[in-house]
């Protein structure tokens, strides 16, 4: 069957070049940001596939005003998608697991590291000023991440990943939340599973890997953060409303916590006011978790593997669900 293939934003050319070799149209709308309910509907209303990405509004309008087969997103995280409603419409759903699980795992390292050893500020105030004289009693001085306790909110495949770098490389002791408990991940990491108000007080960085859900919005507010130790630092690479940005910036502010490492943000591409005038106890990434070449090659691979498998009548690779 020859069918019509949507694909929202730009993505690589020799991924569209095999949707067109296995005899599809493709329409590349190229847009320069996510599209709005209405544009999806307008852009897909003949389509039988659909390439989007996390930015994509797709609410229930969408799959009840369009006959799509599958919509595949190029992400793991699937909070734009009303999946409910392409469950009722029959759309399948896929997104891209496990391919983007190392690339973001090493990200939450990472900003772990620069927030705990201020590498942001060291850089500019070395550009700016030169080294100055070596001083022992330098100060700021750093937070030693070294046999520090990390808690893992939400220990799924990024959790487990990150919980694997900072156990076995860095010696962190392992806490974490999560539905049901991880025998297997106690048992190598020597993780322990504590309710989520123990974690944030027992634990010296806390990593958010939750998903973005009704349960989980805003789990970090004003009341959570006092529960975390004025040391602590807070780091986000999963989805930015699990935070409520305005009630981490007067955290920071107040120095109720000690620092925050954020790829993520509430109101996204915008990063609150307030957060960006707490200054150098913040490190702010602009959501490039998955950002390394071969990470979004291969997401964008499995997305067009899931497109092609749907449209020849085969099961979806990694379906939503
Ligand atoms: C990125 O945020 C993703 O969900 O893949």
């Amino acid at each position: 069957m020859v069918a019509k293939i949507v694909v929202t934003q730009p993505v690589h050319a020799e991924q569209l070049q095999r949707l067109r070799d296995a005899g599809h149209e493709v329409v590349a709308l190229d847009s320069p940001r996510g599209l709005s309910p209405e544009e999806l509907v307008d852009a897909a209303a003949d389509a039988d596939a659909l390439l989007s990405q996390l930015t994509d509004k797709l609410t229930g309008d969408v799959f009840a005003r369009t006959r799509l087969t599958i919509v595949a997103t190029i992400a793991t995280g699937f909070d734009n998608i009303d999946v409910a409603a392409a469950n009722t419409a029959k759309t399948i759903v896929t997104r891209t697991p496990d391919v983007l699980t190392d690339a973001t795992a090493d990200l939450a390292m990472t900003l772990m590291l620069s927030v705990a050893r201020q590498i942001p500020r060291s850089d500019a105030d070395t550009r700016a000023h030169g080294t100055g004289p070596f001083q022992l009693l330098r100060e700021p001085m750093g937070i030693d991440i070294s046999g520090a306790t990390l808690g893992i909110v939400g220990l799924g495949r990024i959790g487990e990943a990150l919980a694997h770098r900072a156990h076995f490389g860095f010696g962190m002791t392992i806490r974490y939340t999560a539905r049901s408990s991880h025998p297997a991940a106690e048992e190598r990491f020597g993780a322990s599973r504590l309710p989520l108000g123990q974690l944030l007080a027992e634990s010296d960085v806390v990593s958010l890997h939750a998903p973005l859900n009704d349960e989980t919005r805003h789990l970090i507010n004003r009341e959570t953060l006092k529960l975390m130790k004025p040391t602590a630092i807070l780091i986000n690479t999963g989805r930015g409303p699990l935070v409520n940005e305005k009630d981490l910036a007067e955290a920071l502010r107040s120095g109720e916590i000690a620092g925050a490492g954020l790829d993520v943000f509430e109101n996204e591409p915008d990063v609150h006011p307030d957060l960006l005038a707490v200054g150098h106890r913040t490190v702010l990434t602009p959501h490039i978790g998955s950002a390394t070449a071969k990470t979004r090659l291969a997401m964008t691979s499995l997305a067009v593997d899931n497109i092609l498998a749907v449209l020849a009548g085969d099961p979806p690779l990694t379906p939503v669900g």
